[in-house]
């Protein structure tokens, strides 16, 4: 039974009236307990996941399964399922208390046990106390709680959460970053959190589901996505990157920026055209001669923890680098970097394809 995905999606595709397919053929399983992230740029499709999980709408074609069970006709108020949305969507008109006990008092449940599961929700989100206070005399980060108590009162199996965080100041979404991930952690139920920023994602997830023009693009724990994006969009959309053209050599052999390099990727074939991203932390700034490439540094910022520098090598491909030392703009400087910094993309890999490569030569690597 706990090994049943609480949700499953097969082949869903979904089209709004008038427009095009908003979900093309996608497919996943999330596991019990987990904290799951959709991250992926504005219109994406994001929310059209969340909405067809809690039952506001049907898939076009495919099938969803809550717990083993095909839902695709299931009611949003027979599922397992609860949704914290972005506006919260709470009742102005009534108070802390009323606002997260409304759904429980619509199940026409007793006064005592309406209460005692109040008291307990508004707890686990720290507002004990605040029951009779109005939603209008609230701050943004705990009418954020009362959404949340209200989501986390029914008990449901699933969470879902879309951009609850993207209204709050920097400093108070960091903290409730935190919040939420304790929280998920307290509760044990299976938390979908949507956003579009990418550090949000690699914070809080146990797995992230990165996302563009209705297609998953790549899906794995936040180190798996950040270390082997699958290719360019993933690359770019997570974290800063360099990403240059260039060609596989042989196994373990790459070319770019007119040299080669060791590298640590095999299994593609010779001269094949592939993909290069090295993250500007994987840089090191070096005299020439100790270099492995030699760049002209072109401009240079000050972000606090380090110097972001841009340089340009002799084939014209920009390099960004975070460094804590200065460099000199104008000034020749060379870049070292391990073979492990270098992270080969092939062009058009699908997913499966991809993780089977990784795996195979994974497995190589670690029996030498
Ligand atoms: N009811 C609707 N009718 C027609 N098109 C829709 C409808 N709802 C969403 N869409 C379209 O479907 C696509 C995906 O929308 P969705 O709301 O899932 O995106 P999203 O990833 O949540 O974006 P955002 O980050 O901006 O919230 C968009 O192009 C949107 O315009
Ligand atoms: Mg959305």
């Amino acid at each position: 039974m706990s090994d049943t995905p609480i949700i499953r999606f097969e082949n869903v595709t979904q089209q709004y009236e008038g427009a095009g397919n908003v979900l093309s053929n996608i497919s996943f399983e999330l596991e019990r307990g987990k904290f799951y992230t959709l991250l992926g740029p504005s219109g994406c499709g994001k929310t059209t996941i969340l909405r067809l999980i809690a039952g506001f709408i049907t898939p076009t074609t495919g099938d969803i399964y809550i717990e083993g069970k095909k839902v695709n006709h299931l009611p949003a108020n027979e599922r397992q399922v609860n949704t914290v949305f972005q506006d919260y969507a709470l009742f102005p008109h009534l108070n802390v208390f009323e606002n997260v006990a409304f759904g429980l008092r619509i199940k026409k449940l007793k006064k005592a046990e309406i209460d005692r599961r109040v008291k307990e929700a508004l707890e686990f989100v720290n507002l004990k106390g605040y029951e009779n206070r109005e939603i209008q005399e609230m701050s943004g980060g705990q009418r954020q709680r009362v959404a949340i108590a209200r989501a986390i009162v029914n008990d449901p199996e699933v969470i879902l959460l879309d951009e609850p965080l993207s209204a709050l100041d920097l400093k108070l979404r960091t903290e409730m970053q935190y919040e939420l991930r304790e929280l998920q952690q307290r509760l044990g139920k299976t938390f979908i959190f949507v956003t579009h920023d990418q550090e949000e994602a690699l914070a809080m997830s146990d797995e992230i589901f990165v996302m563009n023009a209705g297609e998953i693009q790549q899906s794995g724990t936040p180190i798996d996505i950040y270390d082997e994006p699958i290719n360019r969009f993933v690359a770019d959309f997570i974290g800063e990157s360099n990403i240059v053209s260039g060609e596989m050599v042989a196994d373990y052999r790459v070319r770019f920026a007119n040299k080669e390099f060791d590298c640590v990727d095999a299994g593609l074939n010779p001269n094949e055209n592939v993909e290069i991203v090295i993250r500007p932390e994987d840089l090191e700034i070096t005299t020439v001669a100790d270099g492995k490439m030699a760049v002209t540094v072109d401009t240079q910022l000050f972000r606090g923890v380090h110097y972001e520098i841009s340089t340009l090598d002799e084939a014209g491909n920009e390099w960004l680098v975070h460094s804590t030392k200065k460099a000199e703009v104008g000034s020749l400087i060379g870049l070292a970097f391990d073979p492990e910094a270098i992270h080969v993309m092939r062009l058009n890999e699908s997913e499966d394809a991809f993780d089977a490569r990784l795996e195979a030569y994974g497995e190589m690597a670690n029996e030498k």
